[in-house]
């Protein structure tokens, strides 16, 4: 058994207190290798920005989860060396399906795991997060429980459509699992798709603009739960510059959109205090990449393509961090 303590690393508690008595939204990075993770530190503590370092099953099964602590650990050593003296670092499981999973990251050391039962039914769902929720309280580690479902995929499930929260269902759902913040479906999706051309509707120049979120939805279970720590889940902003650059160098990917970055400004502002983004990391590093291996057929040191991606998505994250979360200087 590791504690979470012991590695340096904190739960979220502080952190959504801040976050929700603030007005901002904590950043909640998906890593699954070296260089993901430096960009995600280097970012973070030049901006002293508190940040979640999210791990998913698919992570785990790519990278090994031992291997994955030991960088989380790692990565509050890198930190302090970047000269940020205390470091908020969050190691969390991201969409953990089952108990046994979420138990076995409270063991490793994790301070924070989402048990996702939202595919299951209401009270399945209740009972199963509240069983993890009781592991995981005696050791500190916090738990992010989900409500409503979100349209595309995550991790192994899929759903073609978003069941949106119930906002009178959230009370309940809070009171009987004793969560510590609670993940909501507003019309966000995983992935660079997060809309079909026939869901958005188009601008003066043909440009897609996708539907906005549901903040009336969004402001009712504010109302149910005030103060109560909310989390979106896929909130990349899909940016067009990316797209364009990889599918300028090969790539097809056709009708990507994501969530507009001032709706994601506007949920910051508001409970929502935990902003999960992945897909634009995989994006900006996709880029550099492809753009790299056209135009320099003849190198092949891993380090001439990886280092310049690094970089792009360190960019991409402390933009995110100082203009759409407002996480800077708040660790
Ligand atoms: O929720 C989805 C995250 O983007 C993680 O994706 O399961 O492919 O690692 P992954
Ligand atoms: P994106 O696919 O929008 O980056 O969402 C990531 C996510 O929600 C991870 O849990
Ligand atoms: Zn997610």
């Amino acid at each position: 058994m590791v504690n979470y303590k012991d590695l340096g690393l904190v739960n979220t508690k502080e952190m959504f207190k801040g976050a929700v008595d603030g007005g901002y939204a904590i950043p909640a990075f998906n890593f699954n290798n070296m260089e993901q993770m430096q960009a995600i530190v280097s970012a973070c503590a030049e901006t002293k920005s508190p940040v979640i370092l999210q791990v998913s099953s698919g992570a785990r099964k790519y990278a090994n989860q031992t291997l994955l602590r030991y960088m989380a650990q790692g990565a509050v050593e890198y930190a302090k060396e970047l000269g940020w003296e205390k470091p908020q670092i969050c190691l969390h499981l991201d969409h953990g399906d089952t108990f046994e999973l979420c138990k076995s990251c409270v063991d490793m050391g994790f301070s924070s795991v989402m048990i996702d039962g939202s595919h299951h039914s209401y009270e399945d769902n209740i009972e199963l997060t509240r069983k993890v929720v009781e592991y995981a309280h005696q050791y500190g580690v916090t738990v992010e429980g989900e409500l409503g479902v979100l349209a595309g995929i995550e991790d192994e499930v899929s759903a073609e459509h978003h069941t949106y929260t119930r906002p009178e269902e959230v009370i309940d759902f809070v009171k009987r699992t004793g969560v510590d913040s609670l993940a909501i479906s507003i019309g966000t999706s995983h992935g660079a798709n997060k809309f079909t051309p026939e869901q958005c509707t188009r601008d003066e120049n043909g440009k897609l603009v996708p539907p906005p979120l549901r903040f009336d939805i969004l402001k009712e279970i504010e109302k149910q739960i005030p103060g109560f720590p909310i989390v979106l889940h896929g909130s990349s902003s899909v940016p067009q510059e990316y797209v364009d650059i990889i599918n300028t160098y090969g790539g097809k990917l056709k009708d990507a959109i994501g969530i507009p970055e001032d709706q994601l400004r506007e949920a910051a502002r508001s409970a929502v205090c935990k902003i999960n983004i992945d897909s634009d990391g995989r994006l900006a590093m996709t880029a550099v990449v492809r753009k790299f291996m056209a135009e320099n057929p003849d190198k092949f040191d891993p380090r001439q393509y990886l280092g310049p991606a690094r970089e792009e998505l360190k960019k991409l994250y402390m933009h995110k961090i100082n203009n759409v979360l407002g996480s800077n200087g708040k660790a």
